[in-house]
C-alpha cells in the first residue's frame, strides 16, 4: 500500500488546472444505460472510482472505450447482465446508482445494497421509496435489491425526506424513461445534479427544474447517444484553495467554475484571502499571511460542502483564533481530527460529536497519520504541509478515489510532497 511522505515547510505557489468533476462523471456512467445509442463522456478524472465504475459497466457486458485524454465511450446496448455485485458497489457506492438506469431501460436490475460506510450509515431508503412511487416491484433477497417493472416504470409523484443528493440523481435518471410526468419535490440542487440534468437532456430526456427544489421529468420512449463534457470538480478547486491558503500562499486555478464555491470563496476571503477570479480562473493570494479561524456549518448545496470540511478544519487548526464547525450532513465525519490532534492540533468534539471547536495553534508538528475516507486523508496532506517536520500519510488509496495526480499537482505548487511504498 502507497503512503505520501511529506516534508512541511513550503508555501505553495502556482497554478494548476481544476480536473473534472468525480461526483458528476460516476453518476453519467450510470445513466449512459439508459441510452440505445453509445455516448461519449469527457472531461472524465483519472481516479480509482471511475475505474470502479467502468469495471462494474464492463461486468455487465457494456463495451467501454477509453481514449489517451480519458474520452470515454460508453456502447449500453451491448449489455448481457443486469447484476451489480458486492464486490463492486460495497467499494464504491456510487455504483448502487446503476439500479434505476438498467431498471428503467432493461425492466429488471439485481444490485447489491451497499452497506455502511466510514462516514456514516449512508441508508438507500429515498432511492428505492423513489423507485417503488414509479412503479417498480421492490425486494431484498441476500443482501441484494431485486428490482422488476410491471410492464415497465410510470411517472409519479416522489417527495424526499430530506436533500439527497444520490437519491435525487437516481431519481431523475430513472424518471427518464417512465411513460408519463415525474414530479419530485424537495429535491437536492449541488451543481452536479445540474450536469446530470444537461448530460441527460442530451441524450434526448425532457428534465427541467434541475437546481432547484423541484425537478420535473416527461419520460420519453427511448434516449439516444451524445457527447457531454463534465463540470469542474468544486471539491478538488475548494481543496487546493484550503491548502494554499493554510501555506500562508498564492495559487491560480484554471478551468475552474468559480460559480458553483462562492460560499466557499467567501469562507476563504473570511480567513484572510485576497481572491480575484476572471472566468474560469481563481486566484488565491494570503500575500504571506496566517490565516484567520473560520465558523460554518456545512449543509447542503449551496451552503458549506460537507466535502470540505475536514480540510477547513485543517485550515483552522494553525489559523488565528477560535473557530466552530459544525458537520449536518454526515454522521461520523470528524475522524481527521483525533489524526490532526496528533499532530500538535487542539481540536476538540462537541453535541455529540456532531461539532469541532478549533483552538488555532501557531504550527503542528509531523507524525505518522492515516484515514479512513477521502476527504479526511487529503485534510491529513494539508496538515502535513503546514507542520513541522515530516508526515506520513498511510492509506492513501482514499486520495486516489478522488484527487488526480495530487502529489504531482502539490509538487508543481511546490511542496515536497512524495510517494512511497510502504514496507
Ligand atoms: N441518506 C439517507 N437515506 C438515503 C439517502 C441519503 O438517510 O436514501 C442520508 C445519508 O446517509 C447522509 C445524507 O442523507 O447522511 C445525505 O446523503 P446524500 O444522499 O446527499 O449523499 P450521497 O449521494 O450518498 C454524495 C456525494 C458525497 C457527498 C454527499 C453530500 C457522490 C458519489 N457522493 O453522496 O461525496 O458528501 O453527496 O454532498 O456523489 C465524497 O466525494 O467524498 C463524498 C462522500
Amino acid at each position: 500500500m502507497d503512503r505520501l511522505l511529506i516534508q512541511g515547510g513550503a508555501v505553495l505557489r502556482g497554478e494548476l488546472r481544476a480536473s473534472g468533476a468525480k461526483n458528476s462523471a460516476l453518476k453519467m456512467f450510470a445513466a449512459a444505460l439508459l441510452a440505445d445509442e453509445s455516448v461519449t463522456i469527457s472531461n472524465v478524472p483519472h481516479l480509482r472510482d471511475i475505474t470502479t465504475m467502468i469495471e462494474l459497466l464492463v461486468s455487465l457486458g457494456v463495451e467501454v472505450v477509453i481514449d489517451e485524454k480519458m474520452n470515454i465511450e460508453i456502447h449500453a446496448n451491448t449489455i448481457k447482465s443486469f447484476k451489480a455485485p458486492y464486490e463492486l458497489v460495497k467499494t464504491m457506492r456510487a455504483s448502487f446508482n446503476v439500479l434505476g438506469p438498467l431498471l428503467a431501460h432493461y425492466g429488471q436490475a439485481e444490485v447489491s445494497l451497499p452497506g455502511g460506510c466510514a462516514i456514516g450509515p449512508r441508508p438507500v431508503d429515498q432511492h428505492l421509496r423513489g423507485l417503488e412511487a414509479l412503479g417498480a416491484k421492490i425486494e431484498m433477497v441476500d443482501g441484494y435489491v431485486n428490482a422488476t417493472t410491471d410492464g415497465g416504470l410510470k411517472g409519479g409523484h416522489v417527495y424526499f425526506d430530506f436533500s439527497t443528493v444520490g437519491g435525487t440523481e437516481h431519481i431523475m435518471m430513472a424518471a427518464c424513461l417512465a411513460d408519463g410526468v415525474t414530479v419530485m419535490e424537495n429535491c437536492a440542487r449541488e451543481p452536479e445534479i445540474v450536469d446530470l440534468a444537461d448530460f441527460l437532456n442530451k441524450m434526448g430526456a425532457k428534465v427541467e427544474g434541475a437546481g432547484t427544489d423541484t425537478i420535473t421529468i416527461t419520460g420519453v420512449p427511448s434516449m439516444h447517444g451524445c457527447s457531454h463534457r463534465v463540470i469542474a470538480d468544486r471539491v478538488e478547486t475548494g481543496t487546493y484553495l484550503i491548502a494554499a491558503a493554510a501555506t500562508g500562499g498564492k495559487i491560480k486555478i484554471r478551468d475552474a467554475n468559480p460559480e458553483h464555491l462562492e460560499v466557499v470563496i467567501s469562507k476563504l476571503r473570511e480567513a484572510g484571502a485576497k481572491i480575484t477570479i476572471d472566468g474560469s480562473t481563481i486566484e488565491l493570494d494570503m500575500e504571506g499571511r496566517r490565516p484567520k479561524g473560520v465558523s460554518l456549518v456545512t449543509a447542503p448545496y449551496p451552503a458549506f460542502p460537507t466535502d470540505l470540511q475536514a480540510q477547513i478544519i485543517a485550515l483552522n487548526s494553525v489559523a488565528e483564533g477560535t473557530s466552530t464547525i459544525k458537520e449536518t450532513i454526515f454522521e461520523n465525519r470528524f475522524m481527521h481530527v483525533h489524526e490532526m490532534n496528533r499532530m500538535g492540533a487542539k481540536i476538540r468534539l462537541e453535541g455529540n460529536n456532531t461539532t469541532a471547536i478549533v483552538d488555532g495553534v501557531p504550527h503542528l508538528t509531523g507524525a505518522p497519520v492515516m484515514a479512513n475516507d477521502l476527504r479526511a486523508s487529503v485534510s491529513l496532506v494539508i496538515a502535513g504541509l503546514v507542520a513541522q517536520g515530516d508526515t506520513i500519510v498511510d492509506r492513501i488509496y482514499h486520495i486516489d478515489r478522488g484527487y488526480e495526480q495530487v502529489e504531482e499537482k502539490l509538487q508543481n505548487l511546490g511542496a515536497n510532497i512524495r510517494r512511497v511504498a510502504s514496507e
